[in-house]
């Protein structure tokens, strides 16, 4: 079974957290994708739900099924987020921000009562820090922030690459905000929360892919349907 089908998989299972009238936050990225076709499908038959995408992606993708879409300055606090991650381990800390929409999935995530992540099988590991971590950050003085990533990490035992993200056309990444991110190749998150704690002091630093505390249900998607981790 495809990648995309142990997704969809997980996608399904999201929909059954999905109730008339929700307010309901969109994610990020290929996973998330599929969810909001489902959404879309939904909508078109008739599903009255109102939805704060977490970049301009999926707000294209939204529009263009025809789902009601709104600000988190219309309204601020949301019932359900649902978005994919890119590693997750047992305690439903995440790693995301892969494709970049980190800081508008936090912001939207934390605004919302659930989030649910939908992924599949290959994500779920023992040591979160395999996928590099994302950090975004201000261009302004950033090279000084890097030394400073470096340092905090370092004091916690974590040492590795930190590489400035380049699009296709190798000039800078640019996020939504207007930001740089960093791909932080620790290997091993040893202490994910002090981690966490140490980047949030950092000046330059606008947020970091750890997601922590945040994540309610974790629905994985593999190839007999999906299962759940559930704090
Ligand atoms: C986007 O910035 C990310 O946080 C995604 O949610 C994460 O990278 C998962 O993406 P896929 O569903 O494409 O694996």
């Amino acid at each position: 079974m495809s990648a995309d089908d142990k997704k969809k998989n997980a996608c399904v299972l999201a929909m059954e957290y999905v109730k008339p009238d929700m307010k309901l936050g969109l994610g990020t990225g290929s996973t998330a994708n599929i969810f909001i076709e489902l959404v879309g499908e939904q909508v078109n038959q008739g599903l009255d739900v109102v939805c704060v995408p977490t970049s301009v992606a999926s707000h294209d993708l939204a529009h263009s099924l025809g789902i009601a879409l709104t600000t988190l300055e219309q309204c601020p606090q949301l019932d359900l987020t649902v978005d994919g991650a890119d590693e997750f381990d047992d305690e439903l800390i995440l790693i995301k921000g892969g494709g970049g929409a980190l800081l508008r999935e936090k912001i939207v995530a934390k605004a919302s009562h659930t989030m649910v992540v939908i992924t599949d099988d290959s994500k779920h590991v023992d040591v979160l820090g395999k996928f590099p971590l994302p950090v975004e950050v201000i261009p302004f003085g950033e090279a000084s922030t890097v030394i400073a990533i470096e340092q905090v990490a370092g004091q916690l035992g974590m040492k590795g690459r930190i590489e400035l993200r380049k699009s296709d056309d190798g000039t800078p990444f640019i996020t939504d905000s207007g930001n740089h991110i960093y791909d932080c190749h620790f290997e091993a998150l040893k202490s994910p929360r002090q981690l966490a704690a140490a980047l949030n002091a950092i000046p330059g630093v606008v947020e970091h892919g750890l997601f922590i505390d945040i994540a309610s249900v974790v629905l994985i998607g593999n190839s007999d349907g999906a299962y759940k981790l559930q704090r």
